[in-house]
């Protein structure tokens, strides 16, 4: 018998991008080889097969981009500090660990309960249990010497706008100079929810419509770059499989891929 997952509606969600992970680490020709997924999926009481359709093979595709997000921080900061915020199962500090990074994962009570059961803290990788809107996590990831890199996969998606621009405002304050990748959805987006296979499996649903991410640059962020799932950082999509870099680039106009926006953002100096 395998782990029981008990988690809030949003907190579920987690299970998408493990699942989505752990197929494409199954497949011959992998984007990001994350056997550590696979493993947690089989280690995971849950009927995962329920979970179908184009998200899975996107949020592999995302957490790709992402990824490269963090290491081109890591390449100029490579005693520096990552702090992936609504963390879920992700197993990206496996994947990018340097030898030298001093990495914090965040989520709340019920996912980090899960999460503790299959990951263990060492001396620079620590989880931190809370939620983003409670500043708390502030003082315990900054230590003043290093340099700090914030991202939030999948997360800020299921708050209402008005919650997600005064966190960002928060974040932006505590965190001055800083780097922060985070993903938006539009309007087409949002209202297509119903009809997404995972979204059919799962009550909940994502609440934050955000058509130009650059409208968060009032909040003390400035947008450096902005991606789609078609338009990855250069030397990323050449390891794709070929379904991706060709299926993706005749999809490249169409609204699900415009609508969701891969954004890296640097806060204001203060
Ligand atoms: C779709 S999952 C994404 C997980 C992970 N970022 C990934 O891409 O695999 C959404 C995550 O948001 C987390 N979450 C929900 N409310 C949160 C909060 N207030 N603060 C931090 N994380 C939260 C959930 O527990 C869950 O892990």
């Amino acid at each position: 018998m395998g782990e029981q997952p008990h988690l809030g509606e949003v907190q579920e969600t987690l299970l998408i991008p493990l699942y989505g992970r752990a197929r494409d680490a199954r497949r011959r020709a992998s984007v990001l080889q994350d056997a550590r997924a696979a493993e947690l999926v089989d280690a995971i009481d849950y009927d995962f097969t329920r979970f179908r359709g184009p998200s899975l093979g996107g949020s592999v595709l995302r957490a790709a981009i992402f990824d490269e997000y963090v290491r081109d921080f890591l390449r100029e900061h490579p005693d520096g500090t990552v702090v992936d915020l609504g963390c879920g199962l992700s197993t990206r500090f496996d994947r990018l660990d340097n030898g030298r990074v001093r990495w914090f994962d965040l989520d709340v009570a019920d996912t980090m309960a899960l999460r503790r059961t299959f990951f263990q803290e060492t001396d620079r990788y620590t989880m931190i249990t809370g939620s983003l809107f409670d500043p708390s996590w502030h003082a315990e990831v900054t230590d003043g010497a290093r340099a700090v890199f914030l991202l939030s996969e999948a997360v800020l998606l299921y708050f209402p706008d008005t919650e997600v621009r005064a966190v960002l405002r928060e974040i932006a304050e505590a965190f001055p100079g800083t780097g922060l990748a985070l993903d938006t959805g539009g309007r087409l987006m949002m209202r297509s929810q119903d009809r997404n296979p995972v979204f059919k499996q799962l009550p909940a649903r994502m609440r934050w419509i955000c058509d130009d991410p650059s409208t968060l640059e009032g909040l003390g962020l400035r947008l450096r770059e902005t991606r789609t799932l078609a338009t990855p950082q250069p030397g990323v999509a050449h390891g794709w499989p070929a379904r991706y870099r060709y299926g993706l680039r005749l999809l490249r106009w169409t609204p699900p891929v415009t609508t969701y926006k891969l954004n890296l953002f640097t806060t204001s100096d203060g």
